[in-house]
């Protein structure tokens, strides 16, 4: 081998991308390491396999292949989905180019499932920003009103109280259901002002296990009552993250306090802290009711409930501090069985 073949071998195992390339044949010639992983190849059954053969299962690249080698043409940068035999879905951007003036053809494919999920949750943290801004000026043109009728109510039934016979009570009962109706307003209207707050962030170094300690601390009476057993299964040598305090324990009150509502008969509730490639990672495990798979990817979104007296807004405004501070947060969850929620934060840097 001579040195520049042995520095593209190198240059090419190296590439964060999957690359594969064919003759004039059809033929596979070569294919990087990565691109092996990515397809489940078995690695000497590459060279010398067509195309047919090797993206059996990936009609969309065969495709795009076939496009290339056939009709001479390319594609540049395309995104593709493609459905995982376990359900999850696959984000891939692929490009193809031509390998000595047209007689071969040169597929690369990158995995961008993380920028794209990455992608989905700053499109959700600034609807929600957005939503916000429009949440706050509609709540206080609406509230001075509010405050109007609800005084002219109260009024109202002191004026009749001067009324006698049944007359008056039948009154007394339409009051009570506008009363009703009106604090119901208020309270969406205070929801709407709640979420619509975007607190500034106080940063210092912060424990994670400590902002833990402490919500776990605060809702304990609420577990026994509950029968929740809590547990806690914190690493000694976490390293500290640079975040406030306050609002890092309305994250994780609001996952835990979720928690507790999936556990209606009891269970059980860890919190656990690790390490993981340069992140702070906060565990929260509980063995409640799940969410179905279908609406997993729904519990993020604002307003989604599926409680009575819910808001819906606990996780969109969990998801929105740990945004933050340049983190984010996953779930995994089964119905039966339970859901755990992750959160990773980037270590304080020393
Ligand atoms: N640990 C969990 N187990 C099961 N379902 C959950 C869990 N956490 C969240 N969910 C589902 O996600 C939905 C949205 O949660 P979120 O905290 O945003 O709103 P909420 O709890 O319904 O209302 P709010 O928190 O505003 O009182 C819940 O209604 C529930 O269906
Ligand atoms: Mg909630």
């Amino acid at each position: 081998m001579d040195m520049a073949t042995d520095y593209s071998a190198s240059i090419l195992e190296g590439l964060g991308e999957g690359i594969v390339a064919f003759d004039q044949t059809h033929r596979a010639v070569m294919a990087n390491a990565h691109l092996i992983a990515l397809m489940g190849w078995d690695k000497r059954a590459v060279c010398g396999a067509s195309p047919e053969v090797l993206f059996a299962q990936r009609p969309e690249l065969l495709r795009i292949l076939n496009e290339g080698m056939k009709n001479k043409v390319l594609v540049s940068d395309m995104d593709l989905v493609h459905h995982n035999a376990d359900g999850g879905l696959q984000h891939l951007r692929v490009s193809t180019s031509f390998l000595n003036t047209q007689c071969g053809l040169v597929l690369a494919v990158r995995d961008v499932s993380e920028i794209k999920r990455m992608e989905w949750e700053i499109f959700q943290v600034e609807k929600m920003t957005a939503l916000g801004r429009l949440a706050a000026s509609v709540a206080h043109e609406v509230r001075n009103p509010l405050g109007a009728i609800d005084i002219q109510l109260q009024l109202l039934e002191e004026d009749l109280d001067e009324l006698s016979s049944a007359l008056k009570e039948r009154l007394v009962g339409r009051l009570n259901i506008a009363q009703t109706e009106m604090k119901r307003l208020d309270r969406l209207v205070y929801n709407f002002l709640r979420f619509s707050r975007t607190p500034k962030l106080h940063l210092r170094q912060v424990s994670l296990n400590d902002v833990v300690r402490r919500v776990f601390e605060l809702v304990s009476p609420e577990a026994r009552e509950r029968e929740v057993v809590l547990r806690l299964e914190l690493s000694d040598g976490l390293p500290a993250i640079n975040g406030d305090e306050d609002q890092l324990g309305q994250a994780v009150l609001n996952i835990v306090v979720n928690a507790f509502q999936s556990m209606a008969e009891g269970g059980d509730l860890i919190a656990g802290t690790q390490t993981e490639s340069g992140q702070v990672c906060l565990m929260l495990k509980d063995t409640g009711c799940g969410i179905p798979e279908e609406e997993v990817d729904r519990i993020f979104e604002f307003y989604y409930t599926t409680k009575d007296e819910g808001t819906g807004l606990g996780l969109s405004i969990a998801q929105r501090i740990i945004y933050q501070h340049g983190g984010h947060i996953d779930v995994e969850s089964r119905p039966e069985w339970g859901t755990t929620f992750r959160v990773y934060l980037p270590e304080h840097e020393r």
